[in-house]
């Protein structure tokens, strides 16, 4: 069973269904996508009881948890106390994610490369700070707000602005209870996952997202419009040292701190003169980084999933082809702020073999007709024998498909072959 609705977890599920371990899959609450592949269970990926009950009733063997939400909530705690496999951190160890005041108390105790980050939740003390600080300079709410809760300040007073609205007018509830200000890095971003059982690392190849809604990263932040895997400029070695200096020491520091790390573990890059350093650690499968990653990879997943559960990943050999793999999200216009929904999506059978649609916001009308139901509605995927190829077979699909208003972006992966 996957939990959650969007292209990330099409692309699971449509990864678990070519296993030969697979004899039945369930997606909840899935898409048009997943209903495809897989039968679309209707609980919400919040209702971690139903879920439990659902697995039990089914007798799933094996569920994967897409979104950060649950997994802070103590799904993984939840399904353990009962018994039903689960693949994912449990609540406290999500904390690398669901509270970056405790990833930076974590990276600043075990010296992983990071940008230098106070924490406050007095706006008085943050502000005295901010005033001694150069600009531009990161503000970020600890909890989990959605992906709205970064502000990149380009000013003093764009900054004093955001922590009034996170510690003051709280303007994220309770995960504005605490804020970190943070050193403002440049360089070239790029996400690293891995697969860890709490003590084998295994990292998938690297793959670069893009946040802004339009070409050249201009407008306003989303929760992904497109990605591509391998970024050239990030070769083994890097691969290597951010294993040794990041990667490896998180897995590490979180077992000393008795807080045992299993699942996935994201650690996004920034990367200066080869000198990577963390912004962010997730908990789970990046989204849309899964898009580009898992058309690469050649091993059965289920087996994966499978030995990190049994800590046995050490035994595990993991594949990946020389491929390039892009992927282009199709948004709803309006997307990310208000949109409209219910527009019929015309060219899906319209397009050549290789191209993969991982549906996000989607849903079946009358007459098998698909209907748009989201701001992120699809991500295209393709892969080639390199960036080039796969990002032309990619646009050259790409409008075929229709639906009103629709949206993309026309960059993904251009710095990778102009
Ligand atoms: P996050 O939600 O932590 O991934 O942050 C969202 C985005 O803000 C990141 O993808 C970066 O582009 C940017 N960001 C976060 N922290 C920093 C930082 N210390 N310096 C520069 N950019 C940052
Ligand atoms: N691609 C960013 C994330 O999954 O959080």
């Amino acid at each position: 069973m996957v939990i959650g609705s969007g292209a990330r977890e099409h692309a699971l599920a449509w990864k678990i269904a070519q296993s030969p371990n697979v004899t039945e899959l369930y997606v909840a609450p899935g898409n048009v996508g997943t209903a495809a592949i897989a039968r679309n269970l209707n609980i919400r990926p919040n209702d971690i009881e139903a879920l439990a009950k659902a697995a039990q009733d089914i007798g799933i063997d094996l569920t994967v948890v897409g979104p950060e939400a649950p997994l802070a909530s103590g799904i993984v705690d939840h399904f353990e106390h009962l018994g039903i496999p689960i693949f994912g951190p449990t609540k406290a160890a999500t904390r690398i994610e669901s509270s970056k005041v405790f990833a930076k108390k974590l990276m600043q105790k075990y010296a992983i490369p990071c940008p230098k980050g106070v924490t406050f939740s007095n706006y008085a003390e943050g502000k005295k700070y901010l005033e001694s600080q150069p600009v531009p300079i990161v503000v970020k709410a600890d909890g989990l707000a959605a992906g709205k809760g970064v502000i990149v300040a380009g000013s003093r007073g764009e900054a004093l602005k955001a922590l009034s609205d996170i510690l003051e007018a709280k303007i994220f509830g309770s995960a504005g209870d605490s804020v970190v200000i943070e050193e403002c890095l440049t360089g070239r971003e790029v996400s690293l996952l891995a697969f860890t059982d709490g003590k084998t690392v295994v990292p998938m190849v690297p793959a670069c997202d893009y946040k802004r809604i339009f070409d050249n990263d201009q407008g306003p932040n989303t929760g992904g419009m497109g990605s591509y895997s391998p970024p050239g400029f990030f070769d083994a070695k890097l691969t290597q040292r951010v294993m040794e200096t990041i990667l490896k020491p998180a897995v590490r520091a979180m077992a000393n701190e008795g807080i045992p790390y299993k699942g996935v573990l994201y650690a996004g890059l920034m990367i200066a003169s080869d000198r990577p350093k963390v912004l962010e650690f997730n908990a789970r499968f990046g989204d849309p980084e899964t898009q580009a990653i898992l058309p690469r990879l050649q091993t059965d997943l289920v087996d994966i999933l499978l030995a990190v559960i049994d800590n046995r990943l050490g035994e595990a050999t993991i594949k990946w082809t020389d491929d390039a793999c892009v992927g282009v999200v199709m948004a709803s216009a309006g997307y990310p702020g208000n949109y409209k929904t219910g527009f019929p999506i015309t060219g899906l059978n319209n397009l050549d073999k290789d191209i993969l649609v991982f549906h996000a916001g989607t849903k079946l009308g009358d007459n098998s007709q698909v209907y748009t139901d989201g701001g992120r509605v699809l991500t295209v995927t393709t892969t080639g024998k390199n960036m080039a190829e796969a990002r032309a077979k990619v646009y050259q699909n790409l409008p075929h498909i229709h639906f009103d208003g629709c949206h993309y972006r026309k960059d993904i992966a251009a710095r990778e072959v102009n």
